[in-house]
């Protein structure tokens, strides 16, 4: 049995009130996402994106990971396209500037490489495209719960071979710096009032 998806997705079944409320959250930040084209980077096993999916059902939603196990999941969970993929090169396996939105939820501070996962994101997303995160403020209170939660990481990613790496987390303040000089716009971040989160738009600019 893929061990690893099955205990990820037993958080979902534990804290399901709480899960619940976060998804409430991001559908509020996010608005109706019907008749666009959605890709949720670093999705593991696409609790958020099959949520969306059975939304707003008109959304082309697509769904990368370095995870095949994860992905493999989550495709069984609505009509959504899966790739094996990393976010540091989402830009050889899609045309640029094609998705109206990048999500990533809890999923930059995850990557190998945060600032080229970044930018593929900007060249994957059509101008006046939006990407929505929502990442930890490691200066925020309730950070070092995440610290615990890393090592739960540790065990999921050794029972699929995949090599661990800890977690690297912004401020608020790097985040947005970055996202402006990577070339986005509009760059609004919302704390969550719990645990660290915050909540992050940004769009990429039109033309000029
Ligand atoms: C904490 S999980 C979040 C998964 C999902 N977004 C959610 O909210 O349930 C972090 C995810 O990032 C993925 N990940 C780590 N490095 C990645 C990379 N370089 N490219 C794409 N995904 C990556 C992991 O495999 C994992 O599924």
């Amino acid at each position: 049995m893929p061990l690893a998806a099955w205990i990820y997705d037993l958080g979902e079944r534990i804290f399901r009130g709480k899960i619940s409320q976060e998804r409430a959250e991001l559908l509020a930040f996010l608005g109706n996402t019907n008749h666009k084209k959605l890709l949720e980077a670093g999705a593991g096993t696409c609790r958020f994106s099959a949520f969306l999916k059975r939304c707003f059902p008109y959304t082309e939603v697509y769904a990368t990971d370095i995870s095949r196990e994860y992905l493999a999941r989550g495709a069984k969970k609505a009509d959504i396209e899966t790739v094996l993929c990393p976010t540091e090169e989402l830009i050889q396996r899609f045309p640029s500037s094609v998705f109206d939105i990048v999500l990533m939820v809890d999923a930059l501070h995850h990557h190998a490489d945060r600032i080229r996962a970044l930018l593929n994101v900007f060249a994957v997303l059509k101008p006046g495209g939006m990407l929505v995160m929502r990442e930890v403020d490691r200066d925020a209170p309730g950070f070092l719960k995440y610290k615990l939660i890393d090592k739960i990481d540790l065990l999921l990613s050794a029972l699929q071979g995949l090599k661990y790496r800890a977690p690297e987390y912004f401020n608020t303040s790097e985040l947005q710096t970055l996202l402006r000089l990577i070339g986005f716009c509009h760059v609004e971040v919302k704390p969550l009032g719990r645990d660290a989160l915050i909540l992050c738009k940004a769009v990429k600019p039109l033309p000029s």
